[in-house]
């Protein structure tokens, strides 16, 4: 059985010698991270000997940027060299962004919004985990490389309004499948996780999954190609769904259900752009939601109107969903969470999900 165990949610040290800003950034953190406080580097080194952080957020005062420089103190530490240091300050970003830049950290300008910290925070521990995916062997290294090119490329064609480019796509797809038919995937499902874009971890991991489930049982050529392509596009309209709605804790209310199931309308239409999508990857978009009695969405398709690949494709979704690493809850174990599918009796093509699960054990 692959082993997924829940790894530790992303650590960030908040370094600040003012009371007020400490405590309200910590708090207004804590809903995204798991956060340590603290007043001064003396107790934030220590801290970092106890636990290596995903990123440490501080300012020019606290960092004694112009006396002391504490950041510097990070480059003699073999475990600390790689962890970004976000700089708050009220110095213009031109006089500081270059040095800081040039050793991997990153300045912030006062006055800092609530979502620009978040972006910034999020975006410098992608980078740090990025960088870390270089130490992997050249196949894993270029998979996760060339997919987290092609989702940024995704995420500028879906604002821009153009069609995705599927030369590229097609390229990031086989080095993952490469990944697979070679059956060294598995370093790709662990390294992954962690990773800030929870759309772009949820969709290589399907998209995985996907390809180890149609490989087994015998698929090949453009139709495996298809599985791996249609998992890694199959929730493109989740890029364009609220952060604060995605990555809630807890039950969403009506309305942002409605959003979130709006999800599939979306990819629908980004996919709609792009001429070369081919009919079994919209079927993995669009019918990834549905169950076989009807009781998905968004058409609350049932029985034989699901061919094998909607039905593939919902039980890779939701054994996906539930093993997914995410801000607010560790990866679910793939053995309750194949009781949740088997559970799921009459939703789901049992026999598939007992054919899944025998692959993911063997
Ligand atoms: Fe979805
Ligand atoms: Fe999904």
């Amino acid at each position: 059985m692959l082993d997924m165990s829940p790894a530790n949610m992303a650590l960030v040290l908040v370094v600040l010698n003012k009371n007020r800003p400490r405590t309200e950034l910590a708090l207004m953190l804590s809903r995204v991270y798991r956060v340590e406080a603290l007043i001064d580097f003396d107790d934030a080194w220590l801290a970092m000997d106890r636990e290596v952080p995903a990123i440490v957020l501080t300012d020019l005062e606290t960092a004694d940027v112009y006396g002391a420089n504490h950041i510097v103190h990070k480059h003699k530490h073999e475990k600390l060299c790689n962890v970004p240091f976000v700089i708050m300050g009220n110095e213009p970003a031109g006089n500081c962004t270059p040095q800081f830049e040039a050793n991997g950290d990153f300045y912030l300008q006062r006055p800092v919004s609530s979502s620009d910290l978040l972006n910034c925070l999020n975006t410098n521990m992608n980078r740090a985990i990025e960088k870390r995916w270089e130490n992997l062997p050249p196949l894993q290294s270029t998979a996760l490389r060339e997919t987290v090119q092609q989702f940024q490329a995704i995420s500028r064609a879906i604002e821009t309004g153009e069609p995705l480019d599927m030369a590229e796509n097609r390229k990031s797809c086989e080095s993952l499948l490469e990944t697979v038919t070679s059956k060294q995937y598995r370093s790709i499902l662990d390294n992954i996780q962690g990773h800030h874009n929870y759309t772009y971890v949820h969709s290589v991991r399907v998209a995985t999954f996907l390809s180890v489930f149609g490989d087994a049982i015998g698929i090949k050529g453009d139709d495996l190609m298809t599985l791996t392509t249609g998992g890694l596009l199959h929730d493109v309209g989740k890029m364009a769904t609220p952060p604060d709605i995605l990555n809630k804790n807890g039950k969403l209310n009506e309305q942002e259900w409605g959003v979130m199931i709006n999800h599939v309308t979306h990819s629908k239409t980004v996919l709609k752009r792009t001429p070369e999508i081919t009919r079994g990857i919209t079927i993995i978009a669009q019918q990834h939601h549905e169950k076989l009695d009807g009781s998905g969405y968004p058409l609350g398709l049932k029985g034989a109107q699901l061919n094998d690949l909607a039905r593939m494709s919902t039980i890779v979704d939701i054994f996906g969903a539930l093993t997914d690493e995410r801000s607010y809850k560790p990866a679910m174990e793939p053995e309750r969470a194949f009781e949740i599918l088997e559970e799921m009796g009459a939703k789901l093509d049992q026999p598939l999900v007992r054919v899944f699960r025998d692959i993911l054990s063997s």
